[in-house]
């Protein structure tokens, strides 16, 4: 008998076109994730929506140029179910249902929640809505039954109270829902080439879309090590917001030589720099060229998502009648379809 694959889901919020935050930060996990598991991932536009709905208007855009990179990046809509969560109502049908006995104490007082209140004061976000996110999430994890939720540690109290949810449900009406795991990515400290945190509006990024020469030309203007005015002085690896990025993209022993260099002072930035930005845009060569070709071709892409959104749909709707049937919400008389 075959052991069935454990299943695997996470999602990302629509921003648009991925930067290498993002890439390392997450989709490089997805990838490998990918190799062993059964997996899910979807774009959360409805989530998005929790914080723009002054003006979803760019979500349609942003979801495609999103889910270019996905495949740019090397996911396989083939081993993958890749989908767009706004075209599984089952998702809200779910998300009523966990509302009703989801105590609104535990989204008060949810971590994320509330640094996210004080990080967007701009935004009025005392809505029903953003209070409910993590309700919103519980559902898209527990629609799939996943097993595994790979996501940065921010998203950590959401899957908490995503088992927290899962045991609520079974506790009032039977056994359904396994309790996901959390798979903690490991996100590299990247910086954006300004030494802030990279991150769209502070214009620092640099994007998977990005063609070769801007990928060299950004890394030939990232900050280095400030302590160290002239080429004769010494560096120090780590203090240089670049080093992380070399540590992704060069053998470790190369890197090794290199923080010698840098602390003896041997080697300078600039030609540091040289070296690691042909190493980056070597490194990302096949992700450009894969974007290239999915960017001309939006049927694909479209179509790629429709097929997924119609696997993914088979097992809501399967979710869907379980739960309805647990809550005696499955009548004798058909309402629907
Ligand atoms: N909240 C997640 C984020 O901002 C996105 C998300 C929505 C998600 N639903 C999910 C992640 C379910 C994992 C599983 O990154």
């Amino acid at each position: 008998m075959t052991q069935e694959k454990k299943r695997i889901l996470s999602g990302m919020r629509p921003t648009g076109r991925l930067h290498l935050g993002n890439y390392y930060g997450a989709l490089y996990n997805w990838l490998r994730l990918q190799e062993q598991y059964e997996c899910y991932f979807f774009v959360a536009d409805w989530h998005a929506l929790t914080t723009e709905y002054e003006n979803p208007g760019p979500l349609g855009e942003y979801i495609q140029e999103m889910v270019i990179d996905w495949l740019a990046a090397g996911l396989d809509p083939e081993r993958s179910t890749l989908f767009v969560q706004s075209g599984i109502p089952e998702h809200p049908e779910l998300y009523l249902i966990f509302g009703m006995f989801t105590p609104v104490s535990w989204l008060e007082r949810n971590p994320t929640y509330k640094d996210q209140i004080q990080e967007l004061a701009h935004k009025e976000l005392a809505t029903y809505g953003f209070l409910g996110y993590p309700v919103l999430q519980a559902a898209d994890i527990l629609m799939y039954k996943a097993h595994g939720v790979p996501v940065g540690v921010d998203q950590v109290p959401h899957v908490e109270m995503t088992r927290e949810i899962a045991r609520r449900f079974n506790h009032l009406y039977g056994p359904l829902f396994p309790e996901p795991e959390v798979l903690l990515t490991e996100v590299p400290k990247l910086t954006g080439t300004d030494g802030r945190k990279m991150s769209k509006s502070y214009d620092n990024c640099i994007y998977l879309s990005d063609p070769p020469e801007v990928v060299a030309r950004k890394v030939r203007g990232m900050v280095t090590d400030t302590q160290r005015p002239y080429r004769r002085d010494p560096g120090e690896p780590d203090r240089c917001l670049t080093f992380p990025f070399l540590r992704l993209n060069l053998p470790p022993a190369r890197i090794e030589e290199i923080a010698r260099a840098c602390r003896a002072a041997e080697l300078g930035c600039v030609e540091c720099k040289k070296e690691l930005a042909e190493a980056l845009v070597a490194n990302l060569a096949p992700v450009y060229e894969r974007r290239q070709y999915y960017a001309g071709l939006p049927e694909l892409v479209r179509e790629i998502l429709v097929a997924g959104n119609a696997r993914a749909r088979q097992t809501a709707r399967r979710t869907l009648r379980e739960v309805r049937q647990a809550l005696g919400f499955q009548r004798d008389y058909q309402l629907w379809e």
